[in-house]
Order: C-alpha cells, then sequence, then structure tokens
C-alpha cells in the first residue's frame, strides 16, 4: 500500500506525487497547466508553445517568458520550467534570473557532469523556489552531489526511457533502488512508467513519486501530431530501434527517418555524426509536433506497450495514481 503522507507533494506543493518531465517540442501552456490542474506537476519543456526554431538567442528569452506568463493564466497551481534549454550552459544564469523573476516555483536541473551547481540552486533557495535534480547520467556520485548541493528532490531515470537514453545501460528497475539507498531526499522514478503498476513498482522500489513523459504525449492536451499519438497506440517496445547518438541513445518508433539513423549507427558512423544530423534536421520536431515521419523520429520510452488509448491528462493522473485516492 502506497503511503499518502508524501513528501514530494509536500516540498512541490501538489496534489500528487507525479511530474511530468520536460519534453522538447510538445509541450505548451494549455498542456502544462492540464497538468498542474490534474494535481500533478506540469513542466514546460525547451520550445514550448512553437512550431519554428528560433533565430536568436532574444527570441528563445521572449518566448519562453510568454510561455510562462500564459500558464500561469490557465492555472494557479505549480509547474517546472527546466533552466537549461539547451547544452550551451552559457545563458543558464539569464534563464535562472527570468524564472525567478516570472515567480516560477520549481525548476528543473538538468545535471551535466562536471557543471557547479551550487551557486544556481543557492539563488534558487534564496527565492523560495524549488530544484529538481536530474541527470542524464544517473549515479550513486551525482546523486550524492546532488543532495550535498542542497537539491529538494531527485529523478533516477532509467534506460526504459524516451527522449535521450542515459548513457548507462541501467533498467529503471535497478537505477531506482541503486540511488534510493544512497540519499536522504525524495527520489522520483523515470523511464517506462505509464500505468498504476509501475507506479506501484516503483515506489516498492524506493520511490516516492513518479517523473513520466511518454504517457503524457498519448493525451487530448498534448501537442504531438495525431497521426504520432496513434502510433504509440500501435506499438510496443519490441518494435523500436535504439540508436547511438551524442549523448548516449534514443529510441524511436520504427520511421523512415529513424531507420536511416539506425542504419547510421549499424554502419559505424561517428556518434557526433548522427547527433549532427538529428539536431540540425530538427528530427524530433519534425516527426512529432509536424507529424512528417519521412524526416522525423518518434521517440518514446518502453512503456508505450501499455498505453492503449487517448485520455484526458486528468484521466491518465488519476489513473497512475489511483492508489493515493
Ligand atoms: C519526446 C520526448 C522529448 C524529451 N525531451 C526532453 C528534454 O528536452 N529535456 C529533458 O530534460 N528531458 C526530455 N525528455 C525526457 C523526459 O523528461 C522524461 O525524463 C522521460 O520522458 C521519462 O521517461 P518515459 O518517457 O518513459 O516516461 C523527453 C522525453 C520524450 C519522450
Amino acid at each position: 500500500m502506497i503511503n499518502t503522507e508524501n513528501r514530494v507533494t509536500e516540498i512541490l506543493g501538489i496534489k500528487y506525487p507525479i511530474i511530468q518531465g520536460a519534453m522538447s517540442w510538445i509541450t505548451n501552456a494549455e498542456f502544462v497547466a492540464s497538468v498542474s490542474n490534474a494535481g500533478g506537476l506540469g513542466m514546460l519543456g525547451p520550445h514550448a508553445g512553437h512550431h519554428t526554431n528560433p533565430t536568436s538567442f532574444d527570441e528563445i528569452f521572449d518566448r519562453l517568458k510568454a510561455e510562462i506568463r500564459k500558464v500561469k493564466t490557465l492555472t494557479d497551481k505549480p509547474f517546472g520550467v527546466p533552466v537549461i534549454l539547451s547544452y550551451d550552459l552559457s545563458t543558464v544564469d539569464v534563464i535562472a534570473d527570468l524564472l525567478i523573476d516570472e515567480g516560477v516555483k520549481v525548476v528543473l536541473l538538468n545535471g551535466m557532469d562536471g557543471f557547479d551547481y551550487g551557486p544556481l540552486i543557492k539563488k534558487f533557495k534564496g527565492n523560495n523556489m524549488k530544484t529538481i535534480f536530474r541527470s542524464l547520467t544517473p549515479s550513486i556520485e551525482n546523486a550524492q552531489y546532488a543532495e550535498k548541493i542542497g537539491a529538494d528532490i531527485l529523478v533516477a531515470t532509467g534506460f526504459d526511457e524516451g527522449g535521450t537514453v542515459p548513457e548507462k545501460v541501467i533498467g529503471t528497475f535497478s537505477i531506482v533502488p541503486m540511488i534510493a539507498d544512497t540519499v536522504d531526499i525524495p527520489v522520483m522514478a523515470a523511464g517506462g512508467i505509464a500505468d498504476a503498476r509501475g507506479v506501484r513498482a516503483a515506489f516498492a522500489l524506493g520511490a516516492e513519486g513518479v517523473f513520466a513523459g511518454t504517457v503524457f504525449i498519448a493525451t487530448k492536451e498534448n501537442p504531438a501530431a495525431e497521426n504520432v499519438k496513434q502510433l504509440i497506440l500501435t506499438h510496443t517496445a519490441s518494435d523500436l530501434l535504439l540508436f547511438k547518438t551524442n549523448p548516449a541513445y534514443y529510441r524511436s518508433i520504427p520511421t523512415p527517418y529513424s531507420r536511416e539513423l539506425l542504419a547510421m549507427d549499424e554502419g559505424g558512423k561517428a556518434r557526433d555524426e548522427i547527433a549532427d544530423k538529428m539536431y540540425t534536421e530538427q528530427g524530433l520536431k519534425v516527426g512529432m509536433l509536424d507529424g512528417d515521419l519521412e524526416r522525423g523520429y518518434v521517440t518514446v520510452g518502453n512503456g508505450l506497450s501499455y498505453i492503449k488509448s487517448i485520455r484526458s491528462v486528468k484521466e491518465v493522473v488519476e489513473d497512475l495514481m489511483q492508489d493515493f485516492k
């Protein structure tokens, strides 16, 4: 039985210990507000609410500011924003100040090894904000580091996830207890969780909440293309293509474009060359937002096998969190 007194809900000021993970291109204010209004924590991702590439950092900044303001008109509940929007770390301080000025309550830190998050966390704490630390390469060392520098919540991400898959091939079932055993701050489980069984398993393994992406794509409110949502309903984990990129790995539902990426990997192309193609051709946006499968990929986690219908965000949250009622 799951204990309904929960540190994650207390820390974040939300009803249910569920966070919708940041997802490039396929979030917007309406979708994020619907997660927060359903009792979870919605999270804007990079390029939230947009269909075109920004041409400058100023444009990224202005777009994010407008989208944050829009979320605030749609919900009075907390929501989150990542402070690192790309691998260009030089913009982090400017984005951090924006989040402070806009009164954002929760910040996602994509823990990149070697970057000093201490001053950022201190700054956010000083402004009464909560920080969630999610390393792209989860390990005991970076979990202990995050706790030491004052992160409020940690996400342990397993190899089952969608998006950029962690470098180390450690499944969600193994990474969650490994991390939960090493820190005292609450740990959320991420990767492949798409129904109440996964939530129960996460709690049995020592997690105090779940962090999910894929299950939220197959919702009425998510801005992903309709054909992409249908692909999620008609595929299982065994269909997914897995290929190397930089950083780490990616997996995709088979599309003509994702087959090309797999062929590059199998043909011995360097990680950088594959990543270069994916990012310059905007394969995620073109595939998932525009629905053009000839020129784009559809990255999802292994939990897609048991997503069988397009529901509202509220139905998804209520289903996953059924033990908390
Ligand atoms: C389409 C897609 C795009 C993603 N983009 C990002 C991103 O831009 N930044 C990020 O921190 N995580 C990103 N993620 C990872 C999610 O935040 C989350 O960790 C992951 O979806 C959890 O695994 P699940 O999809 O199996 O539920 C993405 C995931 C997906 C499926």
